[in-house]
This record gives structure tokens, C-alpha cells and sequence, in this order.
């Protein structure tokens, strides 16, 4: 049986791994290692109980910090286990910074990487998630692509050998989550997240962000991600101040999904929530100029908006055209993953 560690950290690869888990159930000796990226019980541990997730066997608690002083803690920790465990090969999910410490300690070490959620590009390098992906890519050995777009983006980068193009794991997930949680008729509301530094930074912006969700005839339901959540008493900006926003704590998976399932659109900065909505074939606005998830602005599923945000309520307003489904996958990315790289080591 080979050994292999799968590196985690921050909440989306709680949710990625969850099914990745359950296919290689039996199959592989498999050791999971969190980094502490997320540490908060609802950013973290509520995603291991609902999803009945196998505790890791390596908490490292590296905590938020610097870029350079969170990847490197990672890095120095993850080293260790790595020459400790000697696994067949690591695999990180996603663009987050333990994807990189993870893939960059493994690379070094001469020990395969097999990087899951390959080939997204926002070609936007201030976002240190598209310096971690791109980073990741190139070191990788093993590469699943979620769609032919990040199959072609590879390419472009003369990244050919070992890519295969495998639909995506999120939307196994969230196929599964459609079916269980409850379609409720409440009354219309807008679901809303923000938490990208270029939102939630400034206060000018984030101000102008809040302003125009308040403005919006729909009442509006904010999970509120920690970073925005302490930005926002940082700026001395207080809620109570826009009404129609209900600020939640950070929601389960589940709970998420099913305020997604029930919500009229969304409003996000976040990559994952524009996929799942589109899965479940919800209306999306992204506060952001460009997206990963291109497929989703096909027939207006999906618009972006990012210098003028007066445009969000016009958008909002807007009908979207046919749906095309099935473009993440149909619910059966992680076994075909899990059955390649069996195959492939
Ligand atoms: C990270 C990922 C981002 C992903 C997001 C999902 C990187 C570079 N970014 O962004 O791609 O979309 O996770 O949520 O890896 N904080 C807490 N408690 C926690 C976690 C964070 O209070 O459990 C606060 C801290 O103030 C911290 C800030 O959030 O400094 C940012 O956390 P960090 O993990 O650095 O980045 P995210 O914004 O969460």
C-alpha cells in the first residue's frame, strides 16, 4: 500500500479532502498533516465533525502571521515529517500558502507532488494565491486539472506530461450536499461573502462594499469571514450602521450550501462559492476584475464588477441565460483521482 500526505490548512481544503479521503478509503496508507492556516473552531474543526473527517495525525498550529512567516513556519515543520514519514508522495489541494509549503518542502525533497485543482489562473500576480498555484503547478509531478480551461492553462506553460483533466472535487461535494440539505421558502435574501485583502483592506472600499449591499432592496445574510470580521473593528466601522446586513459567524459546510440552495444570488469575492453556486445553478456577482472559474460567466451565471461597485444591484437585476450543466464534473472527480494515482505510482 502506498503512503501517501496530503497536506491541508485552511477551510476550502477541509471540503476538498473530505471526499478524497473517502475514495482512497482502504487503498492507500494515507497521513494528513494541518498546518494551522485556519485555526478558529468554525474556520476549522466544525468542518472535520460534519464532514466525518479522519483527524489529522500532524497539528502543526503555525497560526496567522506574514506571508513569508506563515509559509516558512509551514515549511520548517512540514520538512521534519516528511524526512520522518518518507510517503510515496504529498498532495496539496488548491493556491492557499500551505498548498506552496507544502509542494515547495516536497519538490526539495525529491518526493513527488501531486497537486489536486491544477491549472486555475486569474493572471492577476498580486493575488498570492495565483504566485502560490503557479508556483505549485511547476513543481508538480501529478496534476489533476478540474476543467479542459486549466487543462490549456497548463499548456501554455509548457506544463504537458501527467496532467489529466479529472472535474472537481468541490462539486463531488456540493452534488452530495444538494441532496441533503432542506429547500426552505423564506423570504428573498442575497448571501454574501467577502474576504479577499483587496475588499476588505481598505477602508474606503470595504465601506463602499457594505454601503452598496445595504442599499439593496433584498435583505442581505453575511457569514462573516474572521479577517473581515477583526478589519472591520480595526477601521472602526460598526454594523449596526447597515441594517439590512445580517452579519453571521462563519458557517458550516452544510449550513453554507443551504443558505446558498435558498438564497436568491450571491455576492462573493471567495473562488469556491463561485463554483458552487453555479452548480446549484444559483445567479453570482463576484467583486473582483477577473475570475479562475471562467466557465461560470458564461450566460451571465456569473458577472464581475470590481471598480464600479454601482453596478452591483443593476447585476443583481440581470436574468441569466441557459445553463449548461455538468461543466465541474459529475460528482465523481475524487474516485477517478484516487484511481490514478494508485495507476500512476
Ligand atoms: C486563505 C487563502 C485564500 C482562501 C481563504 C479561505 C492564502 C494566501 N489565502 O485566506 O485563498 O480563499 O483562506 O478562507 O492562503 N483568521 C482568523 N481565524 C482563522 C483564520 C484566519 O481569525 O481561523 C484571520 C486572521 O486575522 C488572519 C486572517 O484571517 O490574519 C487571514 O487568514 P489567512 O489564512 O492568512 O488568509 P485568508 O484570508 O483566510
Amino acid at each position: 500500500m502506498k503512503k501517501i500526505l496530503a497536506i491541508i490548512g485552511a477551510r476550502p481544503q477541509f471540503i476538498k479532502h473530505a471526499p478524497i479521503e473517502l475514495a482512497m478509503k482502504d487503498k492507500a496508507q494515507l497521513v494528513t498533516i494541518h498546518t494551522g492556516q485556519h485555526y478558529d473552531e468554525r474556520m476549522s474543526q466544525i468542518f472535520f465533525d460534519e464532514l466525518k473527517m479522519t483527524p489529522p495525525k500532524y497539528q502543526l498550529n503555525v497560526g496567522s502571521a506574514t506571508h513569508g512567516v506563515q509559509t516558512g513556519k509551514m515549511m520548517a515543520e512540514i520538512d521534519k515529517i516528511l524526512l520522518d514519514e518518507k510517503p510515496d508522495a504529498v498532495l496539496v489541494y488548491g493556491d492557499t500558502n500551505s498548498t506552496l509549503a507544502g509542494a515547495l518542502c516536497a519538490s526539495k525533497l525529491h518526493i513527488p507532488v501531486i497537486h489536486i485543482e491544477a491549472g486555475l489562473r486569474s493572471f492577476n500576480k498580486k493575488m498570492p494565491e495565483e504566485l502560490n498555484r503557479v508556483l505549485t503547478d511547476h513543481v508538480s509531478n501529478l496534476l489533476f486539472a478540474p476543467t479542459n480551461h486549466a487543462v490549456a492553462n497548463l499548456e501554455d506553460e509548457g506544463i504537458t506530461e501527467n496532467v489529466y483533466k479529472s472535474g472537481d472535487v468541490m462539486c463531488d461535494m456540493a452534488l452530495i450536499a444538494k441532496e441533503r440539505v432542506k429547500n426552505q421558502s423564506s423570504s428573498p435574501y442575497i448571501l454574501v461573502t467577502i474576504h479577499r485583502p483587496y475588499n476588505t483592506d481598505d477602508k474606503v472600499r470595504i465601506t463602499e462594499i457594505l454601503t452598496q449591499l445595504n442599499a439593496l432592496g433584498t435583505p442581505v445574510k453575511f457569514p462573516m469571514h474572521p479577517r473581515t470580521k477583526n478589519l472591520l473593528a480595526t477601521f472602526g466601522i460598526s454594523m449596526e450602521d447597515f441594517q439590512n446586513i445580517e452579519v453571521l459567524t462563519p458557517q458550516s459546510y452544510f449550513d453554507t450550501i443551504e443558505l446558498l440552495a435558498n438564497c436568491s444570488c450571491l455576492v462573493t469575492d471567495s473562488g469556491g462559492m463561485q463554483k458552487e453556486a453555479y452548480i446549484l445553478e444559483k445567479q453570482c456577482v463576484t467583486i473582483r476584475s477577473e475570475t479562475e472559474w471562467v466557465e461560470t460567466l458564461e450566460n451571465g451565471w456569473n458577472q464581475l464588477i470590481f471598480d464600479d461597485l454601482s453596478q452591483l444591484a443593476p447585476s443583481i437585476r440581470k436574468e441569466p441565460g441557459q445553463y449548461t450543466p455538468n461543466i465541474y464534473g459529475d460528482g465523481t472527480a475524487a474516485i477517478s483521482i484516487a484511481q490514478k494515482i494508485f495507476t500512476h505510482f
